[in-house]
């Protein structure tokens, strides 16, 4: 039998109510904060990620989908959103809109070849946003608050926010070198992809799954002691902004992030929910200051974040947050013969046509079977079609809650539903 690839999950019927929950309530309060949708291909020239998240990153390491296509290309399926917003921000010449920062989000399957772990999918969806095109602190205070209003408004209380500013290109080019003095001595203690770090990019040790609790990562330097006038000015305004919107955080100095475009503000959002499981960031994100050049782009800056609505779920059961349910049918319409399966066909079609959620028994139930199942469907009222009602064109109408009857002409059915709403 052929199954399921390994990572990726069924999102069943029964389960889905909960996916369009989380994506109305991200698309409203995207629209409130005034993020309009960009969507940008599954796959992208692998040339994107390389470069845009960076040669020494685990992703473009060990967890891209790359293959060749036809035409001789390597393709990438996306890993993340914000090398594929910011090549559209380039190539579509967003620099020169009038509305500036740029403001887009996405919600979009990513993938990563991972290893599987509660939390952890080799095809997640993503919802993210990028602000592009303003420097200014507020904007940073903006982005979070848009991931921080999210999880609020969906119940979540045992969440935290880190925050970190990795400073400018220069206050990351001297906290590099002071990074390399303190792990060279020692760095053969360190897992394999340290010891290629070092050379490549040495504040990504710090970011080590493996090597987390060595005590040289724990008594690493602090970066804030190597930012600079600006950087450390900069990162106090995203610190008083989120003061002002009385938005919890605290500061981790170790906060790097694992991806290469990072400068300043550095974020993440962790689920402090007993039962989690081992990973609990929940959303990440940050300014890449560097990234639109490195891409070839404007002089430009942007941030952003992403978050997968899977940890966003997983948190949501953790907290014991239940997830309202969706109505049932507004009717469900039991049949006694053929020509009131004819009829029942009819009115379907005709109430469907005016949005009303209807069904019917399509197994040529017995009465009592058919009215079990308007139960499992949740349907609010029932009627029963026979040889009388079609001759009088009138049905008994009952509402499965409270048992209540009335006689409805069959085509007053509508208006009765509508009022019934
Ligand atoms: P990231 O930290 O790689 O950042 O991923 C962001 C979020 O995506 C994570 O916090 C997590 O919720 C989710 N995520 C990542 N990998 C998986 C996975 N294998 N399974 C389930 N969920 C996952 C980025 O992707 C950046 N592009 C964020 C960003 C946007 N920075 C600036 N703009």
């Amino acid at each position: 039998m052929i199954q399921i690839p390994k990572g990726t999950q069924d999102i069943l019927p029964s389960e889905i109510y909960k996916w369009h929950y989380i994506e109305e309530k991200l698309r409203n309060i995207s629209t409130a904060f005034n993020y309009t949708e960009i969507r940008t291909p599954m796959f992208e020239d692998t040339d994107l990620f390389v470069r845009g998240v960076g040669g020494s990153t685990d992703i473009v390491n060990k967890e891209m989908y790359t293959f060749t296509d036809k035409g001789d290309r390597s393709i990438t399926l996306k890993p993340e959103g914000t090398a594929p917003v910011v090549r559209s921000y380039i190539e579509n010449k967003m620099q020169h809109d009038l509305e500036q920062p740029v403001k887009v989000y996405y919600i979009t399957p990513m993938f990563r070849y991972e290893r599987k772990q509660k939390g952890r999918y080799r095809q997640f969806v993503q919802y993210g946003v990028e602000a592009i095109g303003v420097e200014n602190p507020l904007v940073d205070v903006e982005v979070i608050s848009v991931a921080m209003h999210f999880y609020q408004s969906i119940g979540l209380k045992d969440i935290k926010l880190y925050i970190n500013s990795i400073g400018d290109l220069g206050s990351r080019k001297e906290y590099n070198e002071a990074l390399v003095n303190h792990f060279k001595p020692s760095i053969h203690e360190f897992c394999a992809d340290c010891q290629s770090r070092i050379d490549t990019n040495p504040m990504r040790i710090l970011d080590c799954k493996v090597d987390r609790e060595h005590e040289l990562v724990q008594s690493a330097p602090n970066i804030y002691e190597f930012l600079n006038d600006d950087s450390k000015a900069y990162f106090e305004k995203v610190k008083k902004g989120l003061k002002q919107l009385n938005i919890p955080y605290e500061i981790d100095y170790n906060l790097v992030r694992g991806l290469d475009y990072y400068t300043h503000t550095a974020f993440e959002i962790m689920s402090e929910a007993r039962g989690f499981g081992a990973i609990t960031t929940l959303c990440g994100g940050g300014r890449y200051n560097g990234l639109l050049e490195m891409l070839d782009g404007p002089s430009e800056t942007g941030i952003g974040f992403g978050l997968s609505i899977e940890r966003a779920l997983l948190a949501l059961e953790a907290e014991g947050v239940e997830i309202p349910q969706p109505e049932g049918l507004d009717l469900y319409i039991c049949t006694l013969d053929d020509a009131a399966r004819d009829k029942a066909a009819e009115l379907l079609f005709e109430l469907r046509k005016q949005n009303f959620a209807v069904d019917t028994d399509y197994k040529e139930r017995k009465l009592k079977a058919q009215m079990k199942d308007a139960d499992r469907r949740g349907a609010m009222y029932t009627i029963v079609i026979g040889e009388n009602e079609i001759e009088s064109n009138q049905v008994e109408i009952k509402n499965q809650a409270t048992r209540e009857v009335n006689t409805v002409q069959l085509d007053e059915l509508a208006n009765y539903l509508l009022e019934a709403k």
